[in-house]
């Protein structure tokens, strides 16, 4: 039977579907709206085979998500699709309510539409899984313990508060309509694909066009790295053997501060194509991101206990790799700079 993915088009979307195509022959679906982080790009490798199909549309249209459900009539929805940058949520944050919250709820009432309509067993069998973030938990102190299953929330970005609204809607469609949902809490992700105005491919974007590479603050915030990958490979696993009404936290053991992360990016490019000065050379301490979260890391050890999962990249090598793949793929990254994404970088960084 066949599983339908929201945002299929974006990062973490377009890396589970061409996971799933090549582990899996059950047919997968994408529903993604191609907003400005969406590219079709993303899916264009995919072998000419796989049993992938791409509808454009929106979560937020209860009439498209209803028809596509039943046309599909899927065994699993895993939904990625969001708005997922926290400084455009800053800038404003309409989108997101829109579209994390509005489309989350508007999936879930059609799940629980739908599956009116379906058998018994077919209703046992289904899953939502929810793709939600660490963010919602707030920020950590130096010697706080890790984000946990029975962490509370406090979300601190307008981002990561329509997330924790989404994660809610999720929580009481389960309790109250009974729908198998499954959330994720994941760490931040990094590896191919990721649109350019995140850290990681924002840096190796400017780094390699010589621009300078704006840390925020002291550069000392601290996150979780998680390649995407591995969290693929947890999702699969929630996807298999999660529990209806669980949630699961998925980490990289890749804690690292900004700056040392950025300096090992800069390492990496001076190794994979040296120039004159070495890439650290071009890094500027720029204005604070304001409500910057300080800490975030993640205790998976429910998600390893119950599930089997662990996360096999070492951030050192998967760093690596991911320059490897980005000036490999210098014709992905300027389809992209070429674009509107141009304008939002002048809005953001200045010409
Ligand atoms: P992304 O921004 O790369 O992609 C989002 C995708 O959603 C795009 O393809 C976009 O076109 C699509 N989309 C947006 N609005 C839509 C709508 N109304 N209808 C249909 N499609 C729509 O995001 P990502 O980084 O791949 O993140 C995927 C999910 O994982 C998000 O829910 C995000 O909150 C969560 N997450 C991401 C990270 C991370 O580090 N990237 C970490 C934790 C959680
Ligand atoms: O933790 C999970 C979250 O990770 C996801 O839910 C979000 O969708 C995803 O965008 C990411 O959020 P962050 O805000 O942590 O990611 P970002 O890449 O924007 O920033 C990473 C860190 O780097 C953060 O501390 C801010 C800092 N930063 C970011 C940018 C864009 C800079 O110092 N300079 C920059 O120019």
């Amino acid at each position: 039977m066949p599983i339908l993915v929201t945002g299929g088009a974006g990062f973490i979307g377009s890396a589970f579907v061409h996971a799933w195509c090549t582990q899996s022959p059950e047919p997968i679906v994408t529903l993604d709206l191609l907003t400005y982080a969406g590219n079709l790009d993303n899916l264009a490798t995919l072998p000419a085979a796989a049993p992938h199909r791409f509808v454009r549309g929106d979560v937020r249209d209860p009439g498209t998500v209803r028809h596509l459900l039943d046309e599909v009539q899927p065994r699993a929805v895993v939904h990625f699709a969001a708005e997922t940058h926290v400084d455009r949520s800053i800038k404003g944050a309409d989108a997101f309510v829109s579209t994390n919250v509005g489309g989350t709820a508007c999936l879930l009432q059609a799940c629980t539409d739908h599956l009116s309509d379906r058998s018994p067993a077919e209703r046992r069998r289904f899953r939502f899984v929810h793709v939600s973030t660490d963010e919602v938990f707030g920020s950590l102190g130096p010697d706080e313990p890790a984000f946990h299953r029975a962490s509370h929330y406090r979300p601190n970005s307008p981002y990561a508060a329509s997330k924790a609204a989404a994660d809610h809607l999720v929580r009481a469609w389960h309790v109250t309509h009974g729908l198998p949902t499954i959330t994720t809490h994941c760490s931040n992700n990094y590896g191919p694909r990721q649109f350019p105005e995140k850290l990681i491919p924002l840096c190796i974007a400017r780094a390699t066009a010589g621009e300078t590479i704006p840390i925020y603050g002291d550069g000392c915030q601290v996150r979780d790295w998680l390649h995407v990958d591995d969290h693929c490979t947890a999702l699969r696993a929630v996807l298999d053997r999660g529990v209806p009404g669980s949630t699961y936290l998925v980490g990289g053991h890749g804690e690292c501060a900004n700056i040392d992360l950025v300096r090992s990016l800069c390492g990496a490019l001076d190794e994979a194509r040296p120039t004159g000065a070495p890439h650290a050379s071009l890094i500027r301490f720029v204005t604070d991101r304001p409500g910057h979260d300080r800490r975030y890391a993640i205790d998976a050890s429910s998600t390893r206990d119950e599930l089997g999962w662990v996360p096999r990249h070492s951030l050192t090598d998967g760093l690596r790799e991911t320059v490897r793949w980005y000036l490999a793929n210098e014709v992905w990254l300027e389809r992209i700079r070429s674009g509107a994404y141009a304008s939002w970088v002048r809005e953001q960084y200045g010409p």
